[in-house]
């Protein structure tokens, strides 16, 4: 059996880019999707695909900005009233800011710290008692390879996911015992609509162009994330040549990778 058969996934930031991608893969296999994110005619709209394609699917909608405490609490109502008791989540919802710390806005400083970290930590605190009683479960961290170096013109960005695979790997070794598979997903450059949103102005293909060996799709990325959770590994690099770059860089000295980090922030 597929080890998503009959699931009910929770997808963070399905309205675009990985999160749609999380649902369009789960859905021949689960029995219910749950979609959260802000725009809610984008989610409509993916719903209304999913089911045209999987009738016996539930699809479930919810718009909510998750920076929003209150709203994450009203969610996690929502879901005991309607009982629906999630045994996949898949905290994708997330954003990006590049340039300089100093000159950056304060509002989207802000919303990066609420959505990668707090509002994913929170998400998962509010679910995991459900997923404790069912004793079969899963947890997709969507981190980022910026998470394993403190990248210059990046740095709460990178900060963030450096958090989100920290508290990943701790979790997913607090849980295995009880039957809840942890992983942290951690792509690098994908061709979403994340830098589109990232950069403050000018051009979002910069970001695609530097590195194009290491920029993956999509689906590609999506597919190793599950994989990852169906052979219950704690961190995935979803590119092999950006795993093997990433595991040289980790193995330099750090006094050199920071001069290499110094020298990319200043030829930006
Ligand atoms: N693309 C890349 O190069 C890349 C690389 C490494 C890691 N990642 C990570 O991958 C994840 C998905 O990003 P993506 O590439 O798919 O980018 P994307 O296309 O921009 O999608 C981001 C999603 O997050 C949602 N979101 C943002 N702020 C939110 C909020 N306040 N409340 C609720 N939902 C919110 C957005 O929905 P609404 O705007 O409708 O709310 C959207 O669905 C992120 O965690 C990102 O950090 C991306």
């Amino acid at each position: 059996m597929n080890f998503f058969e009959g699931c009910t996934a929770l997808i963070t930031g399905a309205s675009s880019g990985l999160g749609g991608e999380f649902a369009r893969q789960l859905a021949p296999y689960a029995r219910r999707l749950v979609l959260v994110a802000r725009r809610n005619d984008r989610l409509e709209a993916l719903a209304a695909e999913l089911r045209g394609i999987h009738p016996e699917l539930d699809v479930r909608t919810y718009a909510a900005d998750l920076a929003d405490e209150g709203r994450r609490a009203a969610f996690a109502t929502w879901l005991a009233d309607e009982a629906i008791a999630v045994d996949f989540l898949i905290n994708n919802a997330g954003l990006g800011d590049h340039g300089k710390f100093h000159s950056g806005d304060w509002t989207r400083v802000k919303a990066m710290l609420d959505v990668n970290i707090t509002a994913l930590t929170h998400l998962t605190h509010l679910i995991v008692p459900t997923m404790l009683r069912s004793g079969r479960a899963a947890i997709l961290n969507v981190s980022s390879v910026a998470g394993f170096f403190p990248l210059p013109n990046m740095a709460v960005y990178s900060a963030t996911k450096a958090y989100v695979t920290s508290f990943s790997e701790a979790l997913a070794i607090e849980l295995r015992p009880r039957g809840i598979t942890v992983s942290a997903l951690c792509p690098g450059p994908v061709s979403t609509e994340f830098f589109d949103v990232a950069t403050r102005g000018g051009d979002a293909s910069d970001h695609f162009e530097a590195f194009p060996a290491f920029v993956a799709s999509p689906q590609d990325v999506v597919a190793a994330g599950l994989r990852a959770i169906k052979h219950g590994r704690a961190r995935v690099i979803p590119v092999p040549l950006l795993a093997a770059a990433v595991a040289v860089a980790l193995a330099i000295p750090f006094f050199i990778v920071r001069r290499l980090l110094s020298w990319k922030a200043d030829s930006i």
